[in-house]
C-alpha cells in the first residue's frame, strides 16, 4: 500500500502535529444569568452546574472565570413578572439591576469583556422579542424600544451588544443611535441566523421568559431554511454588524460553514441551553462521558468556522487547563 492514513495517526505527538483545528479559551464566552437580590445562587434544574446569581455571586464567579482565562460573559437577566410590561419599559430604565451590575463589573473587574441581550422578552409581559398587538408581533415600532435598551446598556458600559430579537432592520438602527451619541467603539454581534428552535427550553426556564401566546417563527428562522441565513448575513453585514452568529450550533453546522465561507467577518455560534443539557443528563445516566462529549462538541463547532463559541461549558473547559 502506498498510502497508508494511520501513519499520521500513529503517536500523539504525530496527531498533534497534523491536528487541523484547535479549540483555546480565548474562543469562548460564557453566558451568565442574574437575578435581582443579594446572596443568590440558584442551580437552574434543567442545567447542572449553570446557576441564577444576584450581583455579588455574580461578581465572584466572574472574577474566578476570568482568572482561568474566560474573559468575555454574555449577562441574561431575569426579572419578576410583576416589573414587565408591554413595551419593556424596564429595559431602558438606568436603575434596574442588569444595567447597575454591568457598569460595576465593568469599575470593579475591568479585564472583563461584557456582551449584552438586546430584545424585550426578559422585560415583556407577553414573553415576546418584540411588541405584541392583537396577536402580531410588530417590527418598526419594536426597533425604537430596542434602540433605547441598546443605547442603555452602552451608557453602563457594555462593550459588546448582542441582537438576539430577530427584527428586520435592528443592527441598522441600533449601529446609527450608538454612532449619534458618541458610542462609536461599542461592538454589536448579531443573531443574524437564530432559528425557531426547540432547543431553548432550558434557557427559557432559567429566566421565566416563554412566550405567553404563540411562538416565535415570525421572526425566528425556520430550521429548514439555508440560503435565508445568507441574506440575513449580508444584511448584517451591510447594517454594521462586527460579529455574525448562528444559533443554535449542533444542527446548524452547515449553517456556521455556509456563512463562514460567504462572509467576510468573524462567525460565532451559540451552543445553547438544551445542547448542553442534552450532554449533562446523559453524563449523569452515565450513559455518555461528558468531558470528552464537551470536548468533541466544542471542536465540532469550531471545525464548522466558528471562530468564537457561546457555551456553558466554558468555565468547564478552562478549568482543564488544556
Ligand atoms: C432571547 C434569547 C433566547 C436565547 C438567548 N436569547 C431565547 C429565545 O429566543 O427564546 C436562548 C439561549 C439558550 O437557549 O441558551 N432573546
Amino acid at each position: 500500500m502506498l498510502r497508508r492514513p494511520r501513519r499520521n495517526r500513529k503517536s500523539q505527538v504525530i496527531r498533534n502535529l497534523v491536528e487541523e483545528t484547535s479549540l483555546s479559551k480565548k474562543d469562548l464566552i460564557y453566558p451568565l444569568f442574574m437575578v435581582q437580590g443579594e446572596g443568590i445562587k440558584d442551580e437552574v434544574p434543567s442545567m447542572p452546574g449553570i446557576f441564577r446569581m444576584s450581583a455579588d455571586n455574580l461578581m465572584d464567579e466572574v472574577d474566578a472565570c476570568v482568572g482561568l482565562g474566560i474573559k468575555t460573559f454574555c449577562l441574561f437577566p431575569a426579572f419578576p413578572e410583576d416589573q414587565k410590561d408591554k413595551y419593556a419599559t424596564l429595559s431602558y430604565n438606568p436603575d434596574n439591576f442588569y444595567l447597575r451590575t454591568i457598569s460595576k463589573i465593568k469599575r470593579e473587574i475591568p479585564e472583563a469583556c461584557v456582551m449584552t441581550d438586546v430584545a424585550m422578552d426578559p422585560y415583556s409581559s407577553d414573553g415576546h422579542d418584540g411588541i405584541v398587538e392583537n396577536g402580531e408581533i410588530l417590527n418598526d415600532e419594536t426597533l425604537e424600544i430596542l434602540g433605547k435598551m441598546a443605547l442603555a446598556q452602552a451608557r453602563a458600559g457594555a462593550d459588546i451588544l448582542g441582537p438576539s430579537d430577530m427584527m428586520d432592520g435592528r443592527v441598522e438602527s441600533i449601529r446609527k443611535l450608538l454612532d449619534e451619541e458618541g458610542f462609536t467603539k461599542v461592538s454589536i454581534m448579531s443573531y443574524t441566523a437564530k432559528y425557531a428552535s426547540a432547543f431553548y427550553g432550558p434557557f427559557r426556564d432559567a429566566l421565566d421568559s416563554a412566550p405567553k401566546s404563540g411562538d416565535k417563527k415570525t421572526y425566528q428562522m425556520n430550521p429548514a431554511n439555508v440560503k435565508e441565513a445568507v441574506i440575513e448575513a449580508e444584511l448584517d453585514e451591510l447594517e454594521g454588524a462586527d460579529i455574525l452568529m448562528v444559533k443554535p450550533a449542533l444542527s446548524y453546522l452547515d449553517v456556521i460553514k455556509e456563512l463562514s465561507e460567504t462572509s467576510s467577518l468573524p462567525i460565532s455560534a451559540y451552543n445553547v441551553s438544551g445542547e448542553y443539557a442534552m450532554i449533562k443528563a446523559a453524563a449523569q445516566q452515565g450513559w455518555l462521558d461528558g468531558e470528552q462529549t464537551m470536548l468533541e462538541v466544542l471542536l465540532s463547532i469550531k471545525r464548522a468556522g466558528a471562530k468564537i463559541i457561546l457555551t456553558y461549558f466554558a468555565k468547564a473547559y478552562a478549568k482543564l487547563n488544556l
